[in-house]
């Protein structure tokens, strides 16, 4: 981390989302931000901006807190183009493809593992995300969990244990056995590396009981609790993770008003994936339905090699406004703010005294650009921790 104060100065317009005056996105006006030892240390006009060690003219443009992308599954190898292809030409997303991508990740070397991590991990921070979530889940053995979650803890703090993705091809008709092996060797192995723990709740990978039982042990092991949930239909998945008091649960794509009931009543985030359903061509979650509920809700990418593989926060930004009603500010909380809270930080996702100073620089004057001009590069800028990168 580089000492000294760093003052971003010139900001046309920063998003705090400190939730003041009823603007859940906090903009400021002709701003400017202090940076100390990598947090935030002051905000406030421009023409009040104190003395610093080096500055940085923002020249008017925006300034939003780095995306939190709550959700990614890095830890692979291989690719999966071919099937993309199929489904574009009309085949269903079922996800049976996560075993073609475990047979390629168990088959690769951990130094391979670690380039395609970094890789994206690199493409994400040049697309101004700050903060991500790593999966583990195409290992499915307790060697390849374990080095999964290895590996990934490399990059984040936020690492999650999904040893139950699929029931992998050797346990296919004992899935049982698998669950014990999930919650007993695996989970042992894992712990030590992850802070979360995910099942895929979902017909064709685990049912409720199943689900229950892993999130269980999980729980027991210390780990915090997120699910794959209402993905490819309606299932218990989001209210079984509302029971469990789950930091989130994901995709949420197939609700029923008693699943919206439940997620209005709790603690949980939804997390939306648009980027799943882009690349499945499947129907969007409703953000609209959720939101008026007074549902908290997050986006992420769901980065991954089958359903998702975009790593970019903007792009699932402009889904969200374009093809799931949120508006421009809310899109742009639920990719920060929103993030922030599902994965329970209070030190990212927001811009304001005591939080890191991970932040965007826009080429453009207001968070609206990111949606407004989709597809195009708008970050000029990042800082982690307190650092230009
Ligand atoms: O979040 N739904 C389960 N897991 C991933 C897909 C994984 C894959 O297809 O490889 C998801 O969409
Ligand atoms: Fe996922």
């Amino acid at each position: 981390m580089t000492r000294g104060s760093l003052l971003v100065d010139h900001i046309g317009e920063l998003v705090t989302n400190d939730g003041r005056d009823g603007d859940p996105l906090g903009v400021r006006r002709d701003a400017a931000l202090l940076v100390e030892d990598g947090e935030v240390a002051w905000t406030g006009p421009a023409r009040h901006a104190p003395a610093a060690d080096r500055r940085i003219d923002a020249g008017g443009a925006a300034v939003l807190p780095g995306f939190v992308d709550s959700h990614a599954h890095l830890v692979f190898a291989g690719d999966r183009a071919a099937e993309f292809a199929a489904r574009m030409a009309g085949e269903r997303y079922t996800g049976g493809g996560i075993r073609t991508t475990v047979g390629a990740t168990r088959a690769a070397s951990d130094d391979d593992l670690r380039a395609t991590v970094g890789r994206l991990r690199a493409e994400m921070l040049r697309q101004g995300t700050t903060t991500v979530e790593i999966k583990s889940g195409y290992g499915l053995n307790v060697a390849d969990e374990a080095r999964s979650l290895r590996i990934a803890a490399e990059f984040t703090g936020d690492t999650t244990f999904l040893g139950a993705h699929v029931v992998p091809a050797e346990y296919a008709d004992r899935p049982d056995d698998y669950v014990g092996l999930v919650c007993g060797p695996m989970l042992a192995a894992a712990a030590p590396y992850a802070r979360w723990i995910d099942v895929f709740c979902e017909r064709g990978a685990f049912d409720a009981d199943h689900a229950r039982a892993i999130l269980a042990c999980g729980q027991a092991a210390g780990l915090g609790v997120r699910l794959h949930a209402n993905q490819l239909g309606p299932g218990p998945g989001v209210r079984l993770g509302v029971e469990l008091g789950a930091a989130s649960v994901d995709h949420c794509t197939h609700l029923t008003d008693a699943d919206v009931d439940a997620l209005a009543g709790s603690e949980t985030v939804a997390t939306l994936l648009p980027g799943a359903e882009f690349s499945t061509r499947s129907p969007y979650p409703d953000a609209r339905r959720l939101l008026d509920a007074g549902v908290t809700v997050a986006l992420a990418t769901d980065c991954n090699p089958g359903s998702s593989y975009t790593s970019s926060m903007p792009f699932c930004v402009a889904l969200a406004v374009r093809e799931m009603r949120m508006t421009p500010a809310e899109a742009v909380w639920a990719a920060t703010a929103g993030g922030a809270a599902a994965l329970r930080r209070t030190d990212v996702g927001r811009l304001t005294p005591g939080a890191r100073a991970d932040l965007m620089i826009l080429d453009a004057p207001s968070h609206l650009h990111l949606a407004y001009r989709p597809g195009v590069p708008l970050i000029r800028q990042v800082l982690h921790n307190g650092v230009p990168r």
